[in-house]
């Protein structure tokens, strides 16, 4: 315990020094978390989380190396904890909002997260990451504009439209969660900005968006939901591909666009036919709708001079059966070597086809039946979150007596289900190959938090080391979260330069709740502080090292921004 005896002592010493970078702001925000009744239709209503009275949630407008500061006020009855889905956090894990780098924020209290988005941009998300809340909203979009000396690899777009668009259930996540088993969960809709599809009421607005004639706009598109990949289409609009978490990619020209659970991409669309309304519509993957189903997520592209609604039907879009469509579109994603980025990678290319492989993690998501409960496991082992999280313990007790280095099997999956606190020792600045297989009949999703992965290949069945051959090394996109497909696999690249204790998780909400997680530590063995942050003055304690806050009685906000 000594040395968080050392840090209890010295908190009254503790001063945070901002390194000055130029022109970065900062920004002050103040939550305030509740739950409040949304409209369907005139009669059907249910409670949805919100932020300060918004749902889904208030945009975060940040422009890189901006330092971002959010006041949260849990008006909730229940911890609760927000995750910032791409943001690299870095050297900063204590900001990430996970359960193993934070004790949860009380009901009644309020904490503030502060963090630099250091060297990125892009278009990401935030959700509540615990306790399955995700499923009833609290989720919103995150900007990261470019510097004004960064040049944006593409003209200056009229407008900007952030486009959140999820499955949704009907069922509220106090119910949902204790029940969650082996039954398949459709969703009962799939939302738009929180609204529900074109002609769902007559009385409730749909999403719409306004644009004029002529001009092109940015569409910065996230799949918020728990369980469904869309395809994501603009009746008789071409879309140009250009960024997805955090990379420009090559500007490809598409029909429609596939996005998985978690993740988000950035099209333009120009405004180049006649005056008129025109249907944007999300699809679902691997399930048959009709266009009246309220699993066909409806928004209308509306033309300044526009005289006539939306026909009948929405635009058709590929097969949602078909996996070769959806794989094929993927591996044509890559990163524009030429478009400028907030910061290269470590070799100062952006081509991994020199790198040496320090590790190959092999990774299979599975359902799981340990003692009649059924769950999630990775590699046949189940993560059971403990009461204190996994930062607090590496940073005060080396992880003692809350977890232990080397009992996850990282390349095998075990004979019997367990539980675990699975967390993988991994070597600061070795270049990582992780395969992601996937064991399950349903679509799937993995995220890493601190990082991006490169996104060297897909493929069907079993991973081979022959698989390799088959690798884009030349020009794989980053990003945060990559899709697996059913019985298939994914593998990335990743290099480990971001020491902390980061989460790997599935994206689909039920899998991750049921223990389809891990934890990388990323581990630096040198002293000097500056490699990563110490724990911020705020720090909340819980677990073995106190009980969680009682709640304050912290000055509650007037109103919300
Ligand atoms: C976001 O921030 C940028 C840079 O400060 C600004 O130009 C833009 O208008 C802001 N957008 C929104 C929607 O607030
Ligand atoms: C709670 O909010 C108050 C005022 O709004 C602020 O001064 C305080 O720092 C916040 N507490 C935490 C732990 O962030
Ligand atoms: C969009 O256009 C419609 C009518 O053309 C108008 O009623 C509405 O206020 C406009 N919305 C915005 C956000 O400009
Ligand atoms: C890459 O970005 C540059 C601008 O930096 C652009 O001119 C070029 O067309 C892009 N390349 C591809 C393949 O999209
Ligand atoms: C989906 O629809 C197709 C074609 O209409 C049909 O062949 C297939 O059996 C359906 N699949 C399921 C799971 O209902
Ligand atoms: C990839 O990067 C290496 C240096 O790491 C360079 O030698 C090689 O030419 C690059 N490959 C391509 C195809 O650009
Ligand atoms: C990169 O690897 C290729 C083949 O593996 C090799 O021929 C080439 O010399 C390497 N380039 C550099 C810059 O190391
Ligand atoms: C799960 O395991 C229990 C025994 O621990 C068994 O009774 C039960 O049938 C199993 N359930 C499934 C769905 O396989
Ligand atoms: C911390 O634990 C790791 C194994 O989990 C061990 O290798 C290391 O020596 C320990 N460090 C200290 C300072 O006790
Ligand atoms: C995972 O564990 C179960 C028993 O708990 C076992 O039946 C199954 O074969 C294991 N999976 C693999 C791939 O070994």
């Amino acid at each position: 315990m000594d040395s968080f005896n050392r840090w209890i002592w010295s908190m009254a010493a503790v001063f945070v020094v901002l390194v000055a970078t130029t022109g970065a702001e900062v920004i002050d925000l103040r939550w305030v978390v509740a739950s409040d009744y949304t409209l369907w239709t005139s009669s059907l209503a249910q409670r949805v989380i919100t932020i300060n009275d918004m749902f889904p949630g208030p945009l975060i407008n940040a422009t890189t190396n901006d330092v971002v500061k959010v006041n949260v006020f849990n008006k909730l009855d229940e911890p609760v904890l927000f995750t910032w889905n791409g943001i690299q956090q870095r050297l900063n894990s204590w900001q990430d909002g996970v359960s193993g780098t934070n004790c949860a924020i009380q009901p009644g209290t309020n904490w503030t997260y502060a963090f630099v988005v250091k060297d990125q941009i892009g278009s990401f998300s935030y959700f509540p990451s615990i306790n399955y809340q995700k499923l009833t909203g609290g989720f919103g979009p995150i900007r990261v504009n470019n510097r004004i000396v960064i040049n944006v690899p593409f003209p200056k777009p009229e407008a900007e439209f952030d486009l959140l668009i999820g499955d949704w259930f009907f069922s509220d996540y106090k119910v949902v969660r204790p029940g969650l088993g082996v039954s398949v969960d459709v969703p009962d809709m799939i939302l738009m900005n929180g609204k529900a599809p074109y002609g769902y009421s007559k009385s409730i607005s749909h999403e719409s968006f306004n644009v004029t004639k002529g001009k092109t706009y940015r569409f910065r598109v996230s799949n918020v939901g728990t369980t469904l990949s869309f395809n994501f289409r603009i009746q008789k609009h071409k879309m140009v591909l250009v960024e997805t978490e955090g990379s420009y990619t090559n500007q490809i020209m598409l029909d429609s666009l596939d996005v998985h659970v978690g993740q988000s991409y950035s099209v333009l669309v120009t405004a180049d036919q006649d005056d008129s309304d025109y249907y944007i519509a999300a699809t679902p993957k691997l399930l048959n709708t009709t266009d009246d189903s309220p699993l066909v997520a409806k928004g209308v592209l509306h033309y300044a001079n526009s005289g006539s609604s939306v026909g009948v039907s929405p635009p058709s879009g590929p097969d949602p059966w078909d996996i070769e469509f959806s794989v094929n579109q993927a591996r044509s994603i890559k990163w524009n070597l030429t478009a400028g980025a907030a910061r290269p990678n470590p070799q100062g290319t952006f081509n991994v086809s020199n790198v040496t492989l320090s590790e190959t993690i092999i990774l299979h998501g599975s359902e799981a039946n340990i003692s009649g409960l059924y769950r999630y496991a990775v590699n046949n082992v189940s993560y059971l979150a403990p009461d204190t999280p996994l930062k607090l313990a590496d940073y005060f007790v080396n992880g003692s007596g809350v977890y232990q280095l080397g009992d996850f099997p990282i390349q095998s999956v075990k004979e019997t289900a367990s539980f675990g606190v699975s967390v993988v020792g991994a070597t600061h600045k070795g270049w990582h190959e992780i395969v992601f297989q996937n064991d399950l009949l349903s679509m799937d999703s993995w995220h890493l938090d601190g990082y991006g992965f490169y996104v060297v290949g897909f493929g069907d069945g079993e991973w081979t080391i022959g698989s390799r051959s088959t690798y884009n090394l030349y020009d794989p996109v980053v990003r945060s979260t990559v899709q697996v497909y059913p019985k298939g696999w994914t593998a990335v690249y990743v290099f480990l330069d971001n020491p902390g204790m980061w989460n790997l998780r599935s994206q689909h909400l039920k899998n991750w709740y049921l223990g389809e997680e891990l934890y990388v530590r990323v581990h630096d063995d040198d002293p000097n502080p500056a490699k990563e942050n110490a724990p911020p003055e705020n720090l909340l304690l819980c677990g073995m090292f106190g009980e969680p806050m009682a709640p304050s009685s912290a000055p509650e906000p007037q109103s919300g921004a």
